[in-house]
């Protein structure tokens, strides 16, 4: 059974994509920085009997020399002089046991043993802009998935350095190393369906010229023609695949769905860009996982898969939707300023992934209330991730001070 290589495990389709590849057999190493929306109970139970470790110097690019430290329950990553680069709050960490390594081939040596060892699941915190560290996981594996990426447009809107960082240049850092291993069969990159724009009407077949409206779907864009460039220049197995809309459980709180279940328990008005006339193509995440292990199967390097769900609805009857579910009509929402070059509407042409035999299994209203009852009974935890640092001044900033 095939080893993958699984990078963005700790987010959202990264964690529903490494518990069903678990479950169907396969060894997985995880990659993650565990950026704000990037959870270790995302991966429980497999995590609490997992090795979770980290490199304690690397490179980032060949260009800067880091170090993590690790202090009483925080990780550090230190650039420049000491300088702190990122940081993981200790209650991210807790009540797992970390070891960080200070050399390669003490790392090295404890991935060959998990490698030999019946375990399922090893989990690395760092970044995919660590090309030492890519270096040393690569050997290590048959098929590689990236998942890790920044992915708030919101988010990209107020500032961008992160989204070139992680999505343009994390992806070309795999990519150099990638076709230095001959190990690593498929490269599995999941780009987007936003990198296409938007359309009032039709639809978008993976040979629809991109046009990205936001920073955010525009630096997923720039990655896709790398992976094109590097699979007919270097004859790189990448495969790029360009989900709709996922909804489900792991997803961070920030993004409609969740968004408006937690607000809606919390008693708290929902909010509606605009007219919340925008039309978004959903699909449960467990599809959409099985799309990707589909391709995995079956995919050809070189060519593009959509996966969409063919149901489209307005992101005001989704909210209704959901209180509906809640038992919650009146004064669920309101309507905020509209983000700026918001998209209409995207919907995809899906049959190219249907050819590999593969189709979309749960209806919206199913997935919907599966969904439901997920963050109702993980409700206390959304609600402190909500109430959390960074999620209570992203939301100031976006929603009050806009
Ligand atoms: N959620 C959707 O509806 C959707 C739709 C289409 C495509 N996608 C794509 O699917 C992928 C996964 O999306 P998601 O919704 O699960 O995102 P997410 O934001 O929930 O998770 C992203 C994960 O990547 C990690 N990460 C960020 N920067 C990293 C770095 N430099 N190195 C290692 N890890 C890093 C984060 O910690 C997090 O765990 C993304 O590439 C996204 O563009 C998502």
């Amino acid at each position: 059974m095939e080893t993958f290589g699984v990078s963005g495990a700790a987010g959202f389709i990264g964690s529903n994509f490494t518990h069903f590849a678990i479950g169907k057999g396969h060894k997985v190493i995880a990659i993650d920085s565990l950026s704000y929306p990037g959870f270790l109970f995302n991966l429980e139970p497999w995590i609490l009997k997992s090795r979770i470790l980290g490199l304690k110097n690397g490179k980032d690019f060949s260009r800067v020399n880091f170090s993590i430290e690790k202090r009483h329950d925080r990780i550090y990553k230190k650039v420049f002089s000491n300088k702190v680069l990122c940081q993981i709050p200790d209650n991210k960490l807790k009540g797992y046991n970390i070891t960080l390594f200070e050399n390669k081939e003490d790392f090295t040596r404890e991935i060959e043993s998990f490698i030999e060892s019946n375990e399922k699941l090893l989990f690395i915190i760092a970044s995919i802009t660590d090309e030492e560290l890519i270096n040393i996981i690569l050997p290590h594996v048959n098929c590689f998935f990236n998942f890790a990426a920044e992915t708030h447009v919101d988010r990209s809107i107020l500032s961008q350095e992160e989204f070139i960082f992680t999505d343009i240049l994390g992806t070309y850092n795999i990519l150099k190393v990638l076709i230095k291993y001959k190990n690593v069969k498929k490269f599995i990159q999941i780009s987007t369906d936003e990198v296409y724009g938007s359309s009032i009407e039709g639809s978008f077949n993976e040979s629809s010229i991109l046009n990205p409206s936001s920073p955010y779907a525009a630096t997923k864009a720039s990655a896709d023609l790398l992976c094109l460039a590097f699979y007919k220049t270097f004859n790189a197995p990448a495969i790029l695949i360009r989900p709709s809309n996922n909804y489900g459980p792991r997803q961070y709180p920030e993004k409609l769905i969740p968004l408006s279940i937690i607000k809606i328990l919390k008693g708290e008005k929902v909010p509606i860009y605009g007219s919340g006339k925008q039309k978004r193509e959903w699909i449960y995440v467990d599809d959409c996982v099985k799309g990707i292990y589909q391709v995995f199967l079956r995919g050809t390097a070189g060519e593009i898969y959509n996966i969409g769900s063919g149901f489209e609805i307005e992101n005001l009857e989704v909210v209704q939707k959901i209180g509906n579910i809640l038992g919650k009509n009146e004064d669920i929402y309101e309507f905020v300023k509209d983000r700026p070059s918001h998209d209409t509407r995207y919907f995809l042409n899906s049959s190219k992934i249907k050819s590999l035999g593969w189709e979309p299994e749960t209806d919206f209203e199913e997935g919907l209330k599966l969904t439901v009852d997920w963050y109702i009974e993980n409700k206390d935890l959304y609600i402190k991730i909500m109430e959390s640092a960074d999620f209570s001044s992203f939301y100031k900033l976006w929603y009050q001070k806009r």
